[in-house]
Order: structure tokens, then C-alpha cells, then sequence
């Protein structure tokens, strides 16, 4: 599928789209018989009855229909883990990674997955993984599905070329996409090398945040979502079908490309966005208020207002609250936060959080500044200030994230991480007058 890939534009949209004339019947979803010869298959992403607002499904024509494979066998799942996350007691402490390396062996996106923790079990369908991939290798051969969750990838370094059963997906550092359950894809390297950060979510689909008070604009925009427009391959051969079902990965051969959609109709697709494209809302007077508004994308859990998985960014932006300690306070929250950084620095650390790294703070463990940053920050001169070379950006889950034994025991732990905060020393003084 070479060319200019092309996109439609919207979140979750009824989309409908045929690389070939004819391949979409005209007023109905099933003919009797397909003028071009395709099947005929459903692509549910929601229940059947889930509510309209937010059922999802997509109708697929395509050469063959899913089903014609070889029996799956499981085969060694790697570095990828899933839940439920008890291989080891999960510690309260604050953790911090240096960045993880590139492998030295071939590793194509599926085996450059390394899973550092997640909650829930994909078992019940809540909770997520969080994993790294740091690969070197282009998916050839094989295909990858996860039944499991949707994927949201956070490029780091290099771009990925996502070739789906619905379209191609190119997606580069500062941009996100997101790989529903179910869906078949291969991952090419354009750059040769690449590394990112990826939420398994076990949970509901990820969807856009209300906006309350804010109003009908801000945040992500709707408009800036991208979702390919159908390309198929007719490959005929030797492939295998990479299946990640209950935590385990299975192989099966299959003799064609499953890429093979020819056109198709929904709203049930994967997408991309330009993180710099977040209209970013913050104050313009004092003082902070939450994270929450740096929320792109929210997976609910049942409980309201508690999310399954907050996809936060905390993307280039001024900074103006005058008479305020500007960046995050010292904080503890019942929610998760799990951090990574695609580039720059992140305003609440002098040091030691890395593009690649990744920082977890778990239910109720303190953070904020390290001793550095809150001197230099108690001190600063208050004048507007533009945040330019920074893209930080947060997991944050209603469930403790439970890292599993690689993250614990890898020599990229930083177990001097608790280090940068044991300068802040004692300031208090009840008599501020005889101090000065
Ligand atoms: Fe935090």
C-alpha cells in the first residue's frame, strides 16, 4: 500500500470507505451476493445492545472472512505480562526507570513489548497493562490481534507504520493512535528503530472527557482525530497470526494476508491525534486546578467520575498564575499515576526523568518536586513563561498499578529515585518576623 496514506477526520464517527468502487453495498450491510465476491463480516466492538451513543461496530467486505485460518498454538508470550499482576507483592514506594534500551537482537514491535505492571485481569475486562516496546524490526510475515484490550501507543522515538485491517496509520513521536480490540496489524519501522510506551486497556474504550464548564470546545477536539481510510492487501502465502487472548500469545498460519478489507462502513476504527493539537486549559490567574484538565482521552470505569484509564498530556503551554508556586505540588491521590516522557523535561523534576523512562506513583505514596526544583521555583521570578521543549504525559487508573518482576528487579530501577526529595528541608518558622 504505498502513496500517501489518507485519513477521515472525526472521533468515532460513522465513517465509510472503499479503496475499490463497489466494495460498500448500497443500502444494506449483507447482501445476498457481493457483486465483487467479498464476505460479508461484523466487527463488533461493544455489546450488540450497548447504547447508541456508544455501541461500536464496524461492517468489513473482504477477500476471505476472518475464520479462514490454521489452529492457534500458544507460544512464549516474551517480556509481555498481563493481568492479573501477582507475581509479586507490590511495593508502596515511588519508582522511577532510566530510559529501556533498544535490544541488541531482532525485535520487532510484538517481541520489543515489555510489560512493567498493570491492574485488573483482562479476564473480567477492567484494568490495564502498561508496557514499553523497544523494537528494531519490521513485521513481515506476521500479524498481530489483541483480544484483550485496545491499545493506546505513545511514540517516544521513531515513527510506526501501522498497516490495519481497516487502513495504514503512520504515527510519529508527539502523536498517539489507538488499536482497538480485535484488530489485525503489522508494525513497519520507517525510522529502523523505535520506542514508546503503550496502555492495554482492559476496560472500556477510550473515549473523548466531558467538558462541563469548559464548554463545547477545548481539550481534544473531535475534529483532529484521524481514522484511515480503507487499503488491503491481496497477499497470497507463508503468514502467521499473532493472537494476544487471556494474556497469552498464540500463533496460527495462515495462508493470505488478513488484511484483506476492501471497504468498509463504522464507527469501530483505529485512529491517530497530534498531541500538539491539545488546546490546553489552565489558569489564568492563580494557583492550579487538577491534572484532570490535561485529560485527552478517558476509559470510565462504573464507578462516575473514576476512571478505568485517564490518558493525560502535559504538552508544550505558558505559564502565567501569578503569586503560585507553578509547577504540580506535593500531591498524594487515591488514583494511579503511571509517567512517561516523549521529549524534553517535565517541570516538576530537575533530574533523573528521562524521555523513554517512567515514573509510578501509586495510591496515596507522596510526590511532587524533587528538593531542586522546589527551591528554584520557590525563588522564581513570576513572569509569563512558555514551557516549549516538554511532552510528558500520564496513565492515571482507578486500580494500583502492579509493576511485575522485570520492572522490580531491572538494573534501569532507580533505586535512588526516593534521593531527590530528602533535601527539602525544615522551613518552618512560627515567628516569621524574628527569622527575618
Ligand atoms: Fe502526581
Amino acid at each position: 500500500m504505498p502513496g500517501e496514506i489518507l485519513y477521515q477526520t472525526g472521533f468515532g464517527n460513522e465513517f465509510a470507505t472503499e479503496a475499490v468502487p463497489g466494495a460498500l453495498p448500497v443500502g444494506q450491510n449483507a447482501p445476498q451476493k457481493h457483486p465483487l465476491g467479498l464476505y460479508t463480516e461484523q466487527f463488533s466492538g461493544t455489546a450488540f445492545t450497548t447504547p447508541r451513543a456508544l455501541n461500536r461496530r464496524t461492517w468489513t467486505y473482504r477477500i476471505r472472512p476472518s475464520v479462514t485460518h490454521r489452529p492457534y498454538e500458544e507460544i512464549s508470550a516474551g517480556m509481555m505480562r498481563s493481568g492479573p499482576f501477582t507475581e509479586m507483592p507490590t511495593t508502596p514506594n515511588q519508582l522511577r526507570w532510566d530510559p529501556l534500551p533498544v535490544p541488541e537482537e531482532e525485535a520487532d514491535f510484538v517481541r520489543g513489548i515489555v510489560t512493567y505492571g498493570g491492574n485488573g485481569d483482562p479476564a473480567m475486562q477492567i484494568g490495564v497493562a502498561i508496557h514499553l516496546y523497544a523494537a528494531n524490526t519490521s513485521m513481515q510475515d506476521h500479524f498481530f490481534a489483541n483480544a484483550d484490550g485496545e491499545m493506546l501507543i505513545v511514540p517516544q522515538m521513531g515513527a510506526l507504520r501501522l498497516a490495519t485491517e481497516l487502513g495504514v496509520l503512520e504515527v510519529a513521536p508527539g502523536e498517539i493512535c489507538v488499536i482497538p480490540r480485535g484488530i489485525k496489524f503489522r508494525v513497519e519501522l520507517p525510522d529502523g528503530k523505535a520506542r514508546g510506551y503503550i496502555c492495554e486497556n482492559y476496560g472500556q474504550t477510550f473515549r473523548l472527557p466531558e467538558l462541563g464548564p469548559i464548554g463545547a470546545n477545548g481539550l481534544a477536539n473531535s475534529c483532529d482525530f484521524k481514522t484511515p481510510v480503507a487499503g488491503y492487501e491481496d497477499r497470497d502465502g507463508e503468514f502467521f497470526l499473532i493472537s494476544k487472548f487471556l494474556g497469552r500469545l498464540w500463533r496460527a498460519a495462515i495462508d493470505h494476508s488478513p488484511l484483506d478489507v476492501v471497504g468498509w462502513h463504522g464507527n469501530y476504527a483505529p485512529y491517530k491525534y497530534d498531541l500538539a493539537l491539545f488546546n490546553c486549559i489552565n489558569t489564568v490567574s492563580f494557583d492550579h486546578p487538577d491534572p484532570s484538565i490535561y485529560t485527552v482521552l478517558s476509559s470510565p470505569s462504573l464507578i462516575p467520575g473514576t476512571a478505568n484509564c485517564d490518558f493525560a498530556v502535559f504538552p508544550p503551554r505558558w505559564q502565567v498564575a501569578e503569586h503560585t508556586f507553578r509547577p504540580p505540588w506535593f500531591h498524594r491521590n487515591v488514583m494511579n499515576e503511571f509517567m512517561g516522557l516523549v521529549f524534553g523535561a517535565y517541570d516538576a523534576k530537575a533530574e533523573g526523568f528521562l524521555p523513554g523512562g517512567a515514573s509510578l506513583h501509586n495510591c496515596m505514596a507522596g510526590h511532587g518536586p524533587d528538593a531542586e526544583t522546589f527551591e528554584r521555583a520557590s525563588e522564581a521570578e513570576l513572569k509569563p513563561q512558555y514551557l516549549g521543549n516538554t511532552l510528558a504525559f500520564m496513565f492515571e487508573t482507578q486500580l494500583a498499578v502492579r509493576p511485575i518482576e522485570f520492572a522490580m528487579q531491572t538494573r534501569i530501577l532507580q533505586h535512588e529515585y526516593y534521593e531527590c526529595w530528602q533535601g527539602l528541608k525544615k522551613r518552618y518558622t512560627a515567628d516569621p518576623a524574628a527569622k527575618a
